[in-house]
């Protein structure tokens, strides 16, 4: 293993900076690319057909042009749609992001879980397999939110927002029939925890949120394990699949190391 071979960090945008900020913590020399698929965002509002021939396809090529040791797809949204195929399609380890709701079971304490997410994510089977499996006794509430994405892709290009937008996501979770009994929120989509500070100044009492981002950035230590890496932190790449502008990203792009913008 050439210890220059990148990880491929993959979101729709900003949303998988919140996963590569522990990856960063745990692996600081790693050399990364960041792919965010900007031509195609947001996977939210996208059905599972569009979803489905997209990730795999884009993957392929980008797997191709960058020769990375390991992809990690930081979007539960494509996870949680996609995973299966692109683990067929692509011969090198897939790391991807599913709700955290084994981790919210096990810290809520009134057994009452919020589920935050984008529409597509919070509809699928996926995550009723994962309510069944490990928050049985629980009561699983969920949301999903366009808007919450926007506003996390606003907030990384310097704008604050409104906090009564803030408040109009928390509503439609916690103004759910048994929604005033949530004690944990997950996380579900990545672009959420970049925003987590305003989601708890709007929400109507303290709670906890819960992500996946720590997990995963263990996950991708033990796949690496034993493997070379450099001796010191080389510029990391952001990839954008359009020409959408990005001079506002820029400060928090070079924030996380990532120093080259190039596009597909
Ligand atoms: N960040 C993505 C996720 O984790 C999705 C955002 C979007 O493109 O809608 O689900």
């Amino acid at each position: 293993m050439d210890s220059d071979r990148p990880l491929l960090v993959f979101d729709s945008g900003v949303g998988g900076l919140s996963v590569l900020a522990a990856i960063r913590r745990a692996l600081p020399t790693a050399p990364i690319v960041y792919v965010a698929d900007s031509g195609g965002f947001p996977y939210g509002t996208k059905s599972e057909a569009e979803i489905a021939a997209r990730v795999p396809a884009l993957l392929g090529r980008l797997v191709e042009r960058y020769r990375p040791r390991l992809v990690v797809i930081a979007c539960n949204t494509a996870s949680t749609i996609a995973l299966a195929a692109v683990r067929a399609a692509l011969d090198l380890p897939i790391v991807g992001t599913v709700p955290a709701i084994r981790p919210a079971a096990l810290v809520s304490k009134t057994r009452a879980i919020g589920v935050l997410g984008t529409d597509a994510t919070v509809r699928q089977p996926y995550v009723d397999r994962l309510a069944a499996e490990f928050a049985a006794d629980c009561v699983v509430i969920r949301h999903g939110s366009a808007r919450l994405v926007d506003l996390a892709e606003a907030s990384l290009r310097g704008d604050p927002g409104d906090p009564a937008d803030y408040a109009a996501v928390m509503a439609g979770l916690f103004g759910q029939p048994g929604g005033d009994a949530i004690d944990t929120v997950v996380l579900a989509c990545t672009h959420f925890p970049l925003v987590a500070a305003q989601l708890a100044a709007a929400s109507p009492r303290p709670i906890g949120f819960v992500d996946g981002a720590e997990g995963i950035a263990r996950r991708v230590g033990v796949l690496t394990q034993g493997q070379p890496w450099p001796a010191a932190p080389a510029a990391g790449v952001a990839l954008f699949t359009s020409d959408a502008d990005v001079g506002a990203l820029a400060p928090a792009l070079a924030n996380r190391g990532l120093l080259r913008i190039e596009r597909l």
